[in-house]
């Protein structure tokens, strides 16, 4: 059996796992569905589904982790639940399927790099997101952003993630923060910071029963949750460390980031009088925005900037994506990291073929992760750990922390009844609103 790799440190996880979390969904789905749905009013939504739904569900998942200290497939055999193997499969399956597209958007990152330093889509963002965003400069960048994702994941636990993550996740933090004092400056500022903030509670009540499934969704969605990353991640984690207070960690510089990314897009798109979109996906972000860069002074400084912090954002997660399938064949097997690396990395690029060759199906492999896939694995695995291995969760998740009996009971009550009912409603109302408007709720990397 392969060597059971582990972080060398409790902070080498911490920036792990906020690297997998901090992705495309804070910085473009959440400033987006905030301000069109109720600003400050969304926001209150937003944090009671990230902390009373998100961050139980991620507890879920560190317990089986760090309890089996094996991949997600073969966790559960090792727990004496054989049976359950098919939850952990499908949860690696979803990795896999989703760095497909994911990464075909991360080409997309590098694209724009290149095009800020050289102007490239400064005179008509969106005729130039047209002609990059599929064919065969999206299939190169494709290629491109598979290529440094192998690169890192075939470095190991320690050497390739926790030593990249380390850098990438504070310099998402600190250029994030100069690009919000820096767009503070701006003329329009304050009407950015009025459009995503001012709360409009009107709005929230009107629509209430589609937003609070589409807060859930956007909660699982951005903490990496239903993609057996956190399972992966907690299993190289030691038994002394704190599952509740590393989670909670977690999930707030996680939010802190989302917020944080609101404040540097509108104040961009005010500034220059711009038409703020009213859903923002990937694409309307990327001609949006890049229009706007396009005509503020030091824009190609600044464009340069904001999608590095893209980059780093997308990087991050898409290493943990590879993470899941690889853990599974280097422990399974016992093959040899590097070769499985770039195998399943060269796989999953085939895959990801299709979605750069259209956005029409790049979209449609979204729909089927984030509406179908990531809610039922979430399900499965709450089913599991609430009701059918609960004696061993409770146990796990009190390890190696302060917090007594009485939490682990109300978390255990919590996921076995409430966290079930939110999974079920947002996926019910996902169907409803794929019928009846041949649309997503909220589909958070990609929304045309
Ligand atoms: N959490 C990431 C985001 O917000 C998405 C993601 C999910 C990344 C699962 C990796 C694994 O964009």
């Amino acid at each position: 059996m392969a060597e059971q790799e582990s972080w060398t440190s409790r902070i080498g996880f911490i920036f792990a796992a906020v690297g997998s979390a901090v992705g495309l969904g804070n910085i473009w789905s959440f400033p987006f569905q905030t301000a069109s749905n109720g600003g400050a009013a969304f926001i209150v939504v937003y944090l009671v589904a990230v902390f009373l739904i998100g961050f139980p569900a991620m507890l879920v998942e560190f317990v089986i982790g760090r309890r089996s200290e094996r991949n997600p497939v073969d966790a559960f055999a090792d727990l004496g639940y054989g049976g359950w193997t098919i939850a952990g499969a499908l949860g690696a399956f979803t990795s896999f399927a989703t760095l497909a597209f994911y990464s075909v958007v991360g080409g997309w990152v590098l694209i724009y790099i290149v095009g800020s330093a050289t102007g490239a889509y400064f005179g008509d963002a969106a005729a130039y997101f047209g002609s990059v965003a599929s064919g065969p400069t999206a299939l190169a960048a494709h290629a491109v952003f598979m290529a440094i994702t192998i690169g890192i994941v075939a470095l190991g636990v320690t050497g390739g993630i926790e030593r990249t993550t380390k850098v990438m996740v504070p310099s998402i933090f600190v250029l994030l923060i100069g690009l919000a004092i820096w767009v503070f400056t701006l003329p329009g500022a304050d009407a950015g910071y009025g459009y995503y903030l001012s709360p409009d509670f009107g709005e929230l009540a009107a629509n209430f029963a589609t937003i609070v499934p589409a807060a859930v969704g956007q909660a699982f969605f951005t903490l990496s949750l239903g993609f057996s990353v956190m399972i992966i991640y907690s299993s190289y984690l030691g038994r002394d460390d704190s599952l509740p207070a590393d989670g909670g960690a977690i999930v707030i510089i996680n939010t802190l980031v989302a917020i944080l990314a609101g404040l540097v897009v509108f104040p961009i798109l005010f500034a220059i009088g711009g038409e703020v979109p009213e859903a923002g996906g990937s694409g309307t972000a990327f001609t949006a925005l890049a229009g706007a860069f396009g005509q503020l002074p030091a824009g190609a400084i600044v464009g340069f900037v904001f999608f590095m912090v893209l980059l780093f954002a997308a990087l991050s997660s898409a290493i943990s994506l590879l993470e899941v399938p690889v853990s599974y064949v280097v422990q399974h097997y016992d093959y040899e990291r590097s070769a499985v690396t770039v195998t399943m990395g060269v796989v999953i690029f085939l895959l990801g073929i299709p979605p750069a060759m259209g956005t029409g199906i790049l979209g449609w492999y979204n729909d089927i992760v984030f509406q179908f896939l990531l809610p039922l694995v979430v399900l499965l695995l709450i089913v599991f750990v609430g009701w059918v291995a609960a004696d061993l969760s409770a146990d796990e998740l009190s390890q190696g922390s302060s917090v007594g009996s009485s939490f682990t009971g109300a978390w255990l009550w919590w996921v076995r009844l409430v966290v079930p009912i939110a999974i079920v409603l947002t996926f019910l109302l996902g169907i409803q609103s794929l019928l009846i408007k041949g649309g997503v709720l909220a589909s958070p990397v990609f929304l045309g």
